[in-house]
């Protein structure tokens, strides 16, 4: 039995809809057994019930529930960076031809590794994960994600058209392929399987049926996509599926939307379409860095939310910015401050629900992690910022623990996260922080 002594805060009710949402423990304690919180309280309360536990002392910072990414693709790891582009131009420019570099195992092993070193290095316990188009390189990413101990929801890309034909599959083989990589990989250890069509530009009514089979055939399999992203892009899929009512009819006529799907950015939705996610209870992963970068808009946060459709975010490495979630929640309030009256307010509680408990419920894991109630496992990041940073001093002025969050959002970098853990074993130790987690 473990006792992590620590200021804790996190978020287990939806501050979108409960005023006073943020939970915040000052010199609190969590006593974890076998990867799961047995209590939580004021250290001196839970020492008491436990006198004998081991204690790791970790004042002096802030304790998190892990972040949760939403939308993130681990081939592209290594084209970070790529600005000046629209989303068409910088995939076929600064993508395609990297992810086509994966068909090669050992290539595609060290971008697994360098992709879940970025993860866990950023306070990231639990990740939706775009794959490859290969399905061999999907073996060695789950290979290196076991290793790890990251929950991680993955699967194979597939697309049939419009890519690069070394990217293309068939209907055919994207089903043969999925079912034996689920087979292979779903359930075990924190690993889940997602199905995931790139999106509808590149994806026969074929190939989504391929998709639909998996996803009625496989209990519990997740699916992600990409839909409404960027004007051109919304054109093109219109003109490719003529009958379709909009971007998600082809998506749904597949049977693919439902609680467990994830589609990935939504800045153009028609009120047709946000209606129907609401009514399948899907979720929207918000990725503030890539529209910005990638000049795809802004999103419609208070239209997802009157609507009842359930957000969430996500860094969507390469075409964001980075694998920090502190940052993706700051550019998530910049541009809702940039929508003045349209915007909705993101104070520091929103963005740390968003970062982590609102991504739970999207991957329908909020049984299990997201946020530090008795029984869910212990997943968490401690940020501790170096002495004399502008974090550090922000902290030592901080008039409130709202005031400390939203200056760790302001400021926070990977340079502050000092250890993070899964289900109790610690996936991430900074170097320099090495005498303040002790275990
Ligand atoms: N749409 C299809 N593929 C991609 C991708 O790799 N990144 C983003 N942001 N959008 C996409
Ligand atoms: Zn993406």
């Amino acid at each position: 039995m473990t006792l992590y002594r620590a200021t804790f805060m996190h978020t287990p009710e939806n501050p979108f809809s409960t005023p006073d949402a943020l939970r915040v423990q000052e010199d609190g304690a969590l006593l974890v057994e076998e990867g799961r919180i047995l209590a939580s309280g004021s250290y001196a309360e839970v020492r008491v019930l436990q006198p004998r536990a081991e204690v790791v002392d970790l004042r002096g910072g802030i304790l998190l529930p892990g972040f949760i990414d939403t939308h993130v693709h681990y081939p592209q790891v290594r084209v970070l960076g790529g600005l000046g582009m629209e989303l068409l131009e910088w995939l076929d420019q600064n993508t395609l031809p990297e992810e086509a570099r994966l068909s090669d195992p050992a290539y595609a092993r060290a971008v697994a590794r360098e992709f879940l070193s970025a993860l866990a290095a950023n306070g990231t316990t639990t990740a939706l994960v775009f794959g490859s188009h290969y399905a061999c390189a999907m073996d060695v990413f789950f290979e290196e994600a076991a290793r790890t101990g990251l929950r991680v929801v993955a699967g194979q890309v597939v697309a049939d058209r419009l890519l690069r034909p070394e990217l293309h599959t068939t209907p055919e083989h994207a089903y043969a392929e999925g079912k034996a990589l689920i087979e292979r990989w779903h359930g075990v250890g924190r690993i889940l399987y997602a199905v995931t069509p790139r999106f509808a530009l590149s994806a026969s009514e074929g190939l989504l049926d391929a998709c639909g089979a998996l996803m009625g055939e496989f209990e519990g399999v997740r699916l992600t996509s990409h839909i409404n992203e960027n004007p051109r892009e919304v054109e093109t899929v219109l003109a490719l599926f003529p009958s379709a009512r909009d971007y998600l009819d082809p998506y749904e006529r597949a049977g693919l939307i439902g609680r467990r799907s994830v589609l990935a950015h939504n800045v153009h939705p028609t009120g047709r379409e946000l209606a129907a996610m609401a009514a399948h209870r899907c979720a929207v992963a918000h990725c503030p860095c890539s529209n910005a970068a990638l000049g795809s808009g802004l999103f419609p946060l208070r239209r997802h939310l009157e609507a009842g459709v359930h957000v969430a975010l996500g860094t969507d490495v390469a075409g964001g910015t980075g694998f920090s979630m502190l940052k993706e929640g700051l550019q998530a309030y910049f541009m809702q401050q940039l929508l003045g009256a349209a915007g909705v307010p993101l104070g520091p509680e929103r963005l740390l629900y968003l970062a982590t408990r609102a991504g739970a419920q999207a991957l329908d894991l909020h049984e299990l992690t997201g946020d530090f109630s008795v029984g869910k496992a212990f997943d968490a990041v401690y940020l501790r910022p170096p002495e004399g940073t502008p974090l550090d001093i922000a902290w030592r002025h901080a008039a409130t623990p709202e005031r400390a969050l939203a200056a760790l959002f302001t400021l926070g970098t990977a340079q502050d996260v000092a250890g993070v853990w899964v289900a109790g074993e610690a996936v991430f130790r900074a170097q320099a922080a090495s005498q303040e987690v002790r275990s």
